[in-house]
């Protein structure tokens, strides 16, 4: 199951530049900057841990944390968002969720892209 979800991360990696390139747009857009950096392993790594259902190019289905899923809606507030990507524990001291922007895991203009790229969920 896991080696099936990492070769279909490997091949999805594998496809998008020539896709990217193939529409001839080589400036990537601040969402698909922002989705990057989200799903990669070394920056945010948010589907360790949350499923991103309305993603097609989020490939696994991790349910540690609650599906990342109509986030205008339901995080309106872009500070508040940014609060808990920057430091989830000041919403839940118990958290799991790496403090991100505390612990200068990602740069505050990352955290930016980042919830453009929710935002499009
Ligand atoms: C190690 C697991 C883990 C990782 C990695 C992780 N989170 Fe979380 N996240 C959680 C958990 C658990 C919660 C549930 C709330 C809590 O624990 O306070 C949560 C809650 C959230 C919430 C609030 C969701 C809601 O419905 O209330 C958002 C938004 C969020 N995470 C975004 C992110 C983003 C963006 C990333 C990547 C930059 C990320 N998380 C990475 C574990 C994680």
């Amino acid at each position: 199951m896991r080696l099936t979800s990492f070769v279909i991360a490997a091949v999805a990696f594998l496809i998008q530049g020539p896709l990217l390139a193939a529409d001839g747009n080589e400036n990537i857009s601040r969402v698909d900057e922002g989705r990057r950096l989200a799903h990669n392993f070394d920056k945010g790594n948010c589907l360790a841990c949350h499923s991103a259902p309305t993603d097609p190019q989020a490939v696994t289905k991790a349910n540690i944390a609650p599906p990342l899923i109509g986030m205008r809606v339901r995080f309106g507030d872009r500070h508040a968002l940014r609060d808990q990507i920057w430091d989830a524990a000041k919403r839940n001291p118990q958290t799991i969720m790496p403090p991100f922007g505390r612990h200068m895991i990602l740069s505050d203009d990352e955290i930016e892209l980042i919830i453009d790229y929710l935002y499009t969920l």
